[in-house]
């Protein structure tokens, strides 16, 4: 069988032979991976005739999408120069209308367009530490867009928590989803916000009624989505089974099936990147970094890290927490927005990690707390 080398070579040295050798690959291999590199240097070659005839024929009907998206690429590169690629391109859109077309599109387009320059603009740069006090709502329209370099945030838990007072579960996901809209337009192209949320549980208004048990992540996926951020991962928190409210004791009492309620020891710390047509490698490309920390660090996605409790604030961060997501997420120096910064830990760690922490906080309190936290007793 012929080697992926020496069918790229096929591709980068063109002749009317490489051609007709690499059509009579096509018909006859059945490796999917050498097949695809076959169909990327049949693109490659001179005959743009040929080389448009053998994509019509096979682009609606070759039964496999990684060749259809080579075959795709061929006609991005070609259609501005050619009426037929383009007439194709439009019929192939149309016909697959899928995610990884539209990416591709839009990844093509932009690298033609005057915004690909435009992305290089550094914005009016936030130089100091910002406390922006009321709802994040209207707070954050005082941002210009795209100032911000990372977001990481707990939004308020739904009725868990005493701070929390919204009508219902559906006004609480339309006030969160108001929030994230702002947090995408201060957010720069490309850059991460990363949320901290588990399922919360509301109380039972009395013995006879059920409670209801909200998976608040899962719908804060759909949020995120529809907002204009897509899902990078998934990190878990784990927490020692001894910091958390003890769920299983029926169980362990009476075994009874049904009954079985496990202690919740994870979090969610879900990772989405603000849309932009373009790698994440020209966000890294803007930063002068050197390497110098060759220290340790998590290989997996399972954070074992134990809870903090403070006497001023229901749920704050553990630092370690906020270090970490501060390590991996931003860049020295960089502006990092908490919407919801409660007593202001993601604050104050930035600050020690030499990073320009905005933070948006509606309770009084805690704005106390934030400021003591970050200009010390004032
Ligand atoms: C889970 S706590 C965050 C705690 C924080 N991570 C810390 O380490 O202290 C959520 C915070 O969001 C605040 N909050 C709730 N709704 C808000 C809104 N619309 N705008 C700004 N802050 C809000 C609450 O007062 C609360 O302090």
């Amino acid at each position: 069988m012929i080697s992926l080398l020496e069918v790229k070579r096929l591709g980068k040295e063109k002749s009317a032979e490489n051609l007709s050798k690499l059509f009579e690959l096509y018909d006859s291999i059945t490796d999917i991976d050498i097949k695809r590199e076959v169909v990327s240097s049949i693109g490659r070659q001179t005959d743009k005739k040929s080389v448009f005839n053998f994509i019509k024929t096979h682009v609606f009907d070759c039964g496999c999408m990684d060749l259809v998206y080579q075959m795709y690429r061929t006609l991005l590169y070609n259609y501005r120069f050619d009426d037929n690629f383009s007439t194709l391109k439009t019929e192939v859109e149309k016909y697959y209308d899928n995610e990884i077309i539209y990416k591709m599109k839009r990844f093509y387009e932009y690298k033609h367009s005057s915004k690909n320059q435009q992305a290089n603009k550094t914005k009016n740069k936030i130089q100091s530490p910002l406390i922006l006090k009321g709802d994040s709502k209207i707070e954050l329209k005082k941002l210009e867009a795209g100032s911000v370099n990372m977001i990481f945030t707990s939004p308020p838990y739904y009725n868990a928590r005493m701070y929390t007072n919204y009508k219902s579960y559906k006004d609480y996901l339309s006030q969160m989803k108001e929030i994230l809209k702002e947090c995408n337009r201060v957010l720069e192209d490309g850059r991460f916000i990363i949320i901290n949320v588990s399922p919360v549980i509301t109380k039972r208004p009395g013995r006879e009624f059920e409670s209801i048990r909200y998976p608040i992540h899962f719908d804060f996926h759909r949020i995120l989505t529809e907002t204009g951020f897509y899902f990078i991962d998934e990190i878990v928190w784990i927490k020692p089974e001894s910091t958390v409210p003890n769920r299983v004791g029926g169980y362990q009492q009476t075994r009874k099936p049904l009954s079985y309620k496990p202690n919740c020891i994870t979090e969610s710390i879900m990772v989405y990147r603000k849309q932009a047509d373009f790698l994440l490698d020209k966000n890294i490309a803007k930063y002068n970094f050197v390497k110098e920390d060759s220290g340790d660090f998590d290989t997996s996605n399972c954070w074992c890290i134990t809870p903090k409790s403070d006497k001023n604030h229901p749920a704050v961060f553990p630092e370690e927490l906020c270090e970490k997501v501060l390590k991996y997420y931003s860049f020295e120096k960089d502006v990092v927005l908490d919407p919801f910064a409660g007593s202001g830990t993601l604050g104050r760690t930035a600050l020690r990690m030499n990073r320009i922490p905005v933070l948006c906080e509606i309770n009084p309190e805690y704005i106390k707390l934030i400021e003591k936290g970050l200009y010390g007793n004032i």
